[in-house]
């Protein structure tokens, strides 16, 4: 059966009553909901000693004290100002609204499941309780900004893009994947870099990026225990299409948002470059078929997306009249299709082939 999602917020993530819009665009985090019966049947047998595993990791609660806001938080942030600081409140929004949209979808999950599959159900429950930290710790860090998501109104509002479970399993793994990197890689640099250490949340990524990296491993047991979702032709082709769609989203989001990476020192091409070869190195684990990033196409092409991406942004910020625009548009969003249809095509790596010769 398929619902919307229209839980009660926890009041840990109760925020002040500032901002309930979140400026849209396909780029924008989503809300999702899926086939909730359906995920109830799912046949977990060959996963089970793997998810009973991850249970007693997700109860042991390795970072049960460390989302506390330490003394290097109680300062004014009144000098970061201007580009920077929109910058920063941006990235704050979109991680905090991803975040809470996992939060939503695992905490539904865990209650639509209860009744007919307990195991996941409370697996569920307690990566729902991971992304509540997550969202309220990024909740706050806005809040010194002085502006906050008023989540409860948030959830309200949006609205919820329904998945098949299979589309779910995929996507989720990958984000949580994508999101571990992120993490980690920020936290590495800044570890070298602590003079581009601007406020104190990028040190709370390491232990933070194990929760996204627990999530991933979850949802690899998940995509592992349906043998279609890794042993059909269909199913490589499904594994590069999400890849391909989260990664082109990266790239052309990191360049977006090049100020917030320039803030900390990093180059945002080199930045989103690493993101991506990491991910889809972690991803050969779970998919069945994965990018050759080597290609001398496969960034280039990429590349080309995010610039015309630009030009899009920057002809919807133009004052022109609204047919103009999508005339203007048209060309480009094709340009993009057309490289994004080149990717696709690109000669795959067969994680399957790649699993039986290590074996
Ligand atoms: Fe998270
Ligand atoms: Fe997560």
């Amino acid at each position: 059966m398929v619902s919307t999602l229209t839980r009660p917020v926890p009041a840990a993530l109760e925020g002040s009553t500032k901002k309930a819009v979140v400026e849209e665009s396909v780029l924008t985090p989503r809300f999702y909901t899926t086939d909730f019966e359906k995920t109830a049947n799912l046949d977990l047998s060959s996963q089970d000693e793997e998810l009973q595993a991850m249970l007693a990791e997700m109860k042991a609660d390795y970072n049960r004290h460390h989302f506390v806001r330490n003394p290097d938080f109680a300062q004014s942030w009144e000098h970061i100002q201007g580009e920077d600081r929109q910058a920063f409140i941006k990235y704050l929004e979109r991680s905090c609204v991803s975040e809470y949209s996992g939060f939503l979808l695992f905490k539904e999950l865990s209650r639509r499941l209860k009744a007919k599959s307990p195991l996941l159900a409370e697996i569920f429950s307690l990566m729902a309780r991971d992304e509540a930290r997550h969202a309220g710790f990024l909740n706050k860090s806005m809040a010194d900004f002085n502006i906050s998501l008023d989540l409860a109104k948030l959830t309200k509002k949006r609205t919820y893009t329904f998945f098949p479970i299979e589309w779910v399993l995929y996507t989720v793994y990958l984000s949580e994947k994508i999101g571990y990197w992120r993490y980690i890689l920020i936290y590495r640099h800044l570890e070298q870099h602590p003079e581009h250490q601007f406020y104190p949340i990028f040190q709370m990524f390491e232990n933070w990026c194990q929760d996204e990296n627990r999530h991933g491993d979850i949802f690899k047991a998940l995509i592992r225990s349906q043998t279609k979702l890794w042993n059909t032709w269909q199913s490589k082709l499904w594994s590069r299409f999400f890849l391909l769609t989260v990664f082109a989203t990266h790239t052309m989001t990191v360049h977006e948002r090049s100020r917030f990476y320039e803030m900390l020192g990093l180059d945002p091409t080199e930045f989103d470059a690493q993101v991506l070869r990491e991910t889809n190195a972690t991803a050969l684990r779970a998919f069945p078929s994965a990018f050759d990033v080597n290609h001398p196409e496969f960034f280039s092409r990429l590349h080309r997306c995010s610039e015309l991406n630009l030009q899009i942004k920057a002809i919807d910020q133009s004052h022109q009249p609204q047919a103009l625009k999508f005339m203007r548009k048209l060309p480009l969003i094709l340009g993009i299709i057309g490289h994004l249809v080149r990717l696709f095509l690109l000669k795959p790596i067969d994680a399957e082939a790649l699993r039986g010769s290590v074996a």
